[in-house]
């Protein structure tokens, strides 16, 4: 995979079937440090499938006999400096964080997080997502909750409100970028 935020689409999508009802993502930079954190009230998993979880044959895929999304993230954090942990309890949820060092050769981009965010939230409106994004001292939320709130009864998959959750990350992703 060429950008993280395609990684972090992959991991959070593996919160959506595990049944969960809030997703949260969350991407810190620093300059030494680079963490992706998705953390669910799914399923879980018990200590014996999270040991294997980074084995590619380890899936409750049925489509298909390999389940490539944790390895591959495991892969590119290794690759760069960093690696991936799983904490998880059967009937609580399950936190998959991966680290990178965001100075090595080998860093992936972080890609187009506005996608992968606005995709999550389209595909399943009705799961909420709280998305923190910080760099260094800067940082903004997405609260799906807090949205929800204010629109009422309205989908969050109606056309108008996906675009006004993208341009509202968008200008976000610029001031905690670019600060003025
Ligand atoms: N957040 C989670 N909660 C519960 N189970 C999970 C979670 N994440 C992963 N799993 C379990 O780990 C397995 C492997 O996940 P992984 O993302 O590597 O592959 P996959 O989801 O099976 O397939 P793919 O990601 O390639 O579509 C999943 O099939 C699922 O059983
Ligand atoms: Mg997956």
């Amino acid at each position: 995979m060429k950008e993280l935020s395609l990684n972090i689409l992959d991991i959070a999508k593996n919160s959506v079937t595990a049944g969960a009802t809030l997703v949260e993502i969350t991407v810190t930079e620093t300059p030494a440090r680079l963490t992706i954190t998705v953390s669910d009230n799914g399923c879980g998993m018990t200590p014996e499938f999270v040991a294997r979880v980074t084995d590619p044959f380890t899936t409750t895929r049925t489509t298909r006999k390999v389940g490539l999304g944790i390895p591959l993230l495991q892969m590119e954090a290794q690759m760069a400096g960093g690696d991936l942990s799983i904490e998880s309890e059967v009937g609580k949820g399950t936190t998959t964080s991966a680290w990178f060092d965001p100075g090595h050769i080998d860093m992936p981009p972080l890609g187009d997080l506005n996608s992968s965010i606005l995709t999550l939230i389209q595909g399943s409106p009705d799961i909420d997502f709280l998305f923190t994004h910080s760099i260094g001292e800067r940082s903004y939320t997405l609260d799906t909750r807090e949205i929800r709130e204010i629109m009422g009864d309205i989908s969050l998959a109606e056309p108008e409100i996906l675009a006004w959750l993208g341009d509202y990350i968008s200008e976000n992703e610029s001031s905690i970028t670019n600060p003025t």
